[in-house]
């Protein structure tokens, strides 16, 4: 796992055409341009593969005025200059970490879970599971508390989710496991009661993810779109699920690619509610429900390719 690397310095043409600072019409506190933003789209873009929408541009500014005022800096252009003068790569986490988006919660998508724990009883065991946009840490957890649901609590022992994220902020807190009642009060009874602890006195409002299901998840910090994963390991399932809609076609693709290594014959590959494969890839095929399945076979060889098969869509698992 490798630290947010800096990308190349981009061209600075466009910056020096810039349209005049809208700070003193908006009353914000710092000179924030659209060459500013077009500069935050290129970096984000190059440092973690998401593509920045033009209705991002506020969330940019208020994201990253922060990183200015801890910094002491007046304009983003100069915060800009100095990130990529410095090249610290502390400041290039943060800067990644202040533009990613981070939203998930306990059994998302929840027609996900009863197919991978009726796939993983009947696969061979000790089985292994990458969750490869971890965020806060809700989307591992639910994978495990799957697992030893599916499989008891003695034969979960040995299965494994590997949990990552590009983003170090969310992986300490998913490391720490605590939650806010909150976000699990949806859960049924048996789940709040086998798998969490309620906090008291000081902690009261609090949950925490019992020590049993966090023994299975594994935590890394680790960027899709870098080009060698560096895992000497293959998973029976990977979750990459609401993060590849950052992401253009060509950067979906090249993740896509990197994965088919990384899985185990039979695998299966979760995607989120709004996130198609189908026209990215010949690796993976659409088996119903946003769970795609590898094309090629135990062997290792592809089917041959076939006019149109790649563009069936809603096929019913
Ligand atoms: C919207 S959250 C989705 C979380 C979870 N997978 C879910 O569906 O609930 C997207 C996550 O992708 C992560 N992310 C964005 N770019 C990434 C990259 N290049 N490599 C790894 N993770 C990335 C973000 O930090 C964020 O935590």
């Amino acid at each position: 796992m490798m630290a947010t690397r800096a990308p190349q310095r981009p061209a600075r043409a466009a910056a020096d055409r810039s349209e005049p600072a809208r700070s003193a019409e908006t009353g914000r506190d710092f000179e924030f341009t659209t060459a500013d933003f077009a500069r935050i789209r290129d970096l984000i873009h190059r440092v973690a593969g998401i593509s920045l929408s033009d209705h991002k541009r506020d969330m940019a500014y208020s994201r990253l005025a922060r990183r200015l005022r801890a910094r002491g800096i007046d304009t983003f252009r100069q915060y800009l200059d100095l990130l990529e003068a410095e090249n610290d790569p502390l400041e290039w986490e943060a800067f990644t970490n202040a533009l990613t988006t981070n939203l998930t919660a306990f059994f998302r998508e929840a027609h996900h879970f009863p197919i991978l724990a009726e796939f993983v009883r009947r696969r061979a065991q000790p089985v292994s599971v990458w969750c490869s946009a971890a965020s806060t840490g809700e989307e591992p957890y639910s994978i495990a508390m799957t697992l030893i649901e599916a499989l008891g609590e003695s034969g979960a022992r040995q299965a494994s989710v590997f949990a990552t994220d590009i983003d170090t902020q969310v992986l300490a807190k998913a490391e720490a496991g605590v939650y806010q009642f909150d976000q699990v009060k949806h859960l049924s009874p048996e789940r709040l009661k086998r798998f969490f602890l309620k906090g008291t006195g000081a902690h009261a409002g609090m949950v925490k993810v019992r020590p049993e299901v966090r023994a299975l998840v594994r935590f890394g910090q680790l960027n899709l779109t870098d080009r060698d994963y560096q895992l000497r390991t293959q998973f029976d399932a990977i979750f990459c699920r609401n993060v590849m809609i950052y992401f253009d076609k060509p950067t979906q693709g090249q993740v896509l690619t990197r994965f088919e290594p990384l899985m185990k014959a039979g695998g299966l590959l979760f995607a989120g509610h709004s996130e198609n494969f189908t026209y990215v890839t010949q690796a993976f095929r659409l088996r119903g429900q946003t769970v795609y399945e590898l094309t090629r076979d135990a062997g290792g060889a592809h089917p041959p390719a076939r006019a149109g098969a790649q563009h069936a869509s809603g096929v019913a698992a």
